[in-house]
């Protein structure tokens, strides 16, 4: 038995109580989950039931790191021990509690888990997942495999429209490595920090005539900007404001993160389309594997990327996600929140 905090019904609140611990299939590995990060997906799922619960008592959360306690008989990537971080998602499971984050023990595909470099702690291996599958998989939702490097005779640019977040700032670091000249929007106090991650060029997306900055930049630097990523809500808009100006006639693509409502604003020869993984398993955990074996503990054994963007550490293990979830749901900046378990 371990400790688990459970969803046991719509609306929440989670609910710290024991269940039994599952053995992992033959590609699976069980994990003791060290420290969770949390999402906005997570309070959405408390709350609203959006995404869908399929069937409760749930057991929620997606982001984990920890060490390994058991390895189904197929895996031979990690170890009994091994520090890893984990995409541990029960939303690919049909809801299944096994594969939940909030909890002691959770079961996670083999895809999804990777070693943890010694440099990093539990902390900041647990920013990472989604974090990661997310920013990747906004350019291959609109054709750009990851293995993409353009050059600077290229003169590819994109704009991410919400960079000081988490999908933000690490889609900043995926699209440098891909070799984009990146534009980006954050309030003012973010601006050096994200140039640190990669960002070519910040802008305050408060001002009112930051659409205008945009396009004067890229025009001055006579980049092509056809391609942009909007990583947080209600950006879609001026995001299709600035590619209007800077695409002239040749088609643009545009990833949304945040869920794309039916009504979302449109734009001529523009191609939108929500960010997410394939429906069809075999594709997806072969998007995964690539994600997270190949790109991911790649970029970090090489110190190419790192956990973005800054930590913030809440306390109360299990019984304190409650309050965590609360104080994301109110609105942070800049900060992803992680809770030791
Ligand atoms: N499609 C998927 O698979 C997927 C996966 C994960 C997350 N998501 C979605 O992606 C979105 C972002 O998630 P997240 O975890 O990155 O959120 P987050 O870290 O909580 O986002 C907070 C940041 O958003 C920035 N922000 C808010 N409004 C902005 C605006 N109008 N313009 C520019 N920046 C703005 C703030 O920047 P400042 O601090 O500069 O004010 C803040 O730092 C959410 O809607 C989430 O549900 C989707």
């Amino acid at each position: 038995m371990h400790s688990a905090a459970i969803l046991l019904k719509e609306g929440g609140p989670l609910v710290v109580d024991e269940r039994v611990t599952p053995e992992p299939g033959p590609a699976e590995v069980l994990i003791e989950v060290k420290t969770v990060a949390l999402n906005p997906m997570d309070y959405l799922q408390r709350d609203t039931n959006f995404p869908p619960v399929p069937a409760y008592p749930a057991v929620i959360g997606c982001d984990a790191a920890g060490i390994v306690a058991k390895v189904g008989s197929d895996v031979s990537t990690v170890t009994p021990g091994t520090r890893v971080l984990a995409f541990v998602s029960s939303f690919y499971q049909n809801g299944s509690p096994d594969y939940g984050a909030f909890q002691k023990y959770a079961v996670v595909p083999f895809e999804t888990v990777i070693p943890l470099p010694d440099a990093l702690s539990f902390e900041e291996g647990a920013v990472l997942p989604i974090a990661a599958v997310t920013a990747l998989t906004a350019w291959t939702t609109i054709g750009i495999p990851i293995d993409t490097r353009y050059t600077p005779e290229d003169k590819q640019g994109v704009l991410i429209w919400g960079g000081a977040g988490s999908i933000g700032s690490f889609s900043i670091q995926t699209a440098r490595i891909l070799g984009f000249t990146v534009y980006t929007t954050a309030s003012p106090k973010h601006h050096a920090y994200l140039k640190g991650l990669g960002a070519d060029a910040v802008f305050d997306y408060k001002d009112s005539d930051v659409v205008a900055q945009i396009i004067t930049a890229a025009k001055k630097d006579g980049v092509k900007l056809h391609t942009a990523h909007c990583a947080v809500p209600d950006s879609l808009q001026p995001t299709l404001d600035v590619l209007r100006e800077t695409k002239g006639d040749a088609p643009a693509r545009v990833a949304h993160s945040p869920v794309l409502l039916p009504d979302h604003p449109t734009l001529d020869n523009t191609e939108i389309k929500f960010n997410f993984p394939s429906i069809d398993k075999a594709e997806r955990d072969k998007h995964m594997y690539q994600c997270f074996h190949e790109w991911l503990q790649d970029n970090l054994k090489s110190g190419s990327v790192v956990p973005s963007p800054h930590i913030q550490i809440e306390g109360g293990g299990l019984d304190g996600l409650n309050a965590a979830l609360d104080k994301l749901k109110a609105g942070v900046s800049g900060v992803k929140i992680v809770v030791p378990i």
